[in-house]
């Protein structure tokens, strides 16, 4: 059985990746809990797909050392590290059947067929493909070749599984369904999983820990929730979920809470660090309130567009400070297109950052 084993830290120290002029990973530490999952989350091009071969040992480092369950793998090979990976594509051989597929790497490095075949038939099992051994890859769905490419990596037993963007050949509804699966297995097995992806909301979903990167750099690390509700710059708040991005006067700060002007009303948030003076303001979809127009203390603003949306109505209103993006849980009361409201804004969602 592919059983739970003693999991791997991973380590990196002032790791960085440069391709000639080009860098692609600038100086960076990080450490990877042993038995965590780990997203590395972040636009097209900021260098997740570089530090994760790095960490597979199928790029050299440039500079910095690498760590794995305590060893020093800097200058091993990816076939010396024990790490296996899951690629975006899957890289199914198509000519050999899923079983074959599975114990490919057992076989080829130098198990005997019989005991090869058996551990493929246990990994199998494991991502719930019992019984389909015989079968072509492209007698497969895409959910299904996925979940052969997931056997495959683990039936190797590695001590850190990777994976660069392992949903995004399937459709939505089939890529959440496999992101809770690899979040469950991943549980199981108390493996430690570093988890490559450009969407948040999947890194939301599955993620001990999110990495967030930003032009080669990490522009912030930490738990889920502390990413979308501390983001430290509006890069982070805006990549984390859907936010307004808005200019604010910081007018007072009294100990850890500021009033922050904006347009006609006060509001009274944590100061995070801030002192007087302008300041950027993020402030979630979720995170307004619409009231009659000249409520006290609130944002004058007037109906753009409206949008029934069943649980839900979506709005574009026009205020003194800009357009903002609005959703409201009163979906039976759909305001009209034209309309004056007031908006008041809730402490959650609204959030304070260094501009
Ligand atoms: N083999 C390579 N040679 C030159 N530049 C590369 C190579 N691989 C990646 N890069 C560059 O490094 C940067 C980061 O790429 P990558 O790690 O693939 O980003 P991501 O996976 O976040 O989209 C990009 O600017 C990319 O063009
Ligand atoms: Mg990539």
């Amino acid at each position: 059985m592919i059983t739970k084993k003693q999991a791997a830290e991973v380590r990196l120290e002032r790791v960085a990746k440069r391709y000639g002029q080009v860098t692609a990973v600038k100086p960076l530490d990080l450490v990877i809990e042993p038995g965590s999952l780990v997203t590395l989350l972040g636009p097209s091009g900021c260098g997740k797909t570089t530090l994760l071969r790095m960490i597979a040992g199928l790029e050299r480092v440039s500079e910095g050392k690498l760590f794995i369950g305590g060893r020093d793998v800097t200058d091993l090979s990816a076939g010396e590290r024990n790490v296996s990976m899951v690629f975006q594509s899957y890289a199914l051989f198509p000519h050999m059947s899923v079983l074959e597929n599975v114990a490919f790497g057992l076989i080829s490095g130098g198990m005997s067929k019989p005991e090869s075949y058996a551990k493929a038939e246990e990994a199998l099992s494991t991502v719930g493909l019992k019984g389909y051994g015989g079968r072509l890859p492209s007698e497969m769905s895409g959910g299904q070749q996925q979940r052969v490419a997931v056997a495959r990596a683990l039936v190797l037993e590695p001590d850190v599984l990777l994976f660069d963007e392992p949903l995004s050949n399937l459709d939505a509804r089939l890529r959440r369904s496999m992101r809770e699966e690899i979040r469950e297995l991943q549980q199981r097995l108390g493996v430690t999983v570093v988890y490559v992806t450009h969407d948040q909301s999947e890194a939301l979903a599955v993620s001990d820990k999110i990495v967030v990167m930003r032009a080669a750099e990490i522009a912030q690390a930490g738990a889920p929730r502390d990413l979308y509700e501390e983001p430290a710059n509006t890069f982070v708040a805006t990549f984390m979920g859907e936010a307004n991005h808005v200019k604010a006067e910081v007018i007072n700060v009294k100990g850890l809470r500021a009033d922050v002007k904006l347009g006609e009303a006060i509001i009274n948030l944590p100061a995070r660090g801030l002192d007087s003076g302008s300041a950027d303001l993020v402030i979630r979809p979720e995170a307004m309130r619409l009231h009659p127009a000249g409520t006290e203390n609130t944002l004058s603003a007037r109906v753009a567009t409206a949008t029934y949306m069943g649980g839900v109505a979506e709005y574009n209103l026009e205020t003194p400070v800009g357009r903002l993006f609005v959703i409201a849980p009163e979906a039976h009361a759909v305001r009209a297109v034209g309309e004056d409201v007031g908006l008041s804004f809730a402490e959650r969602g609204t959030i304070l950052v260094k501009p």
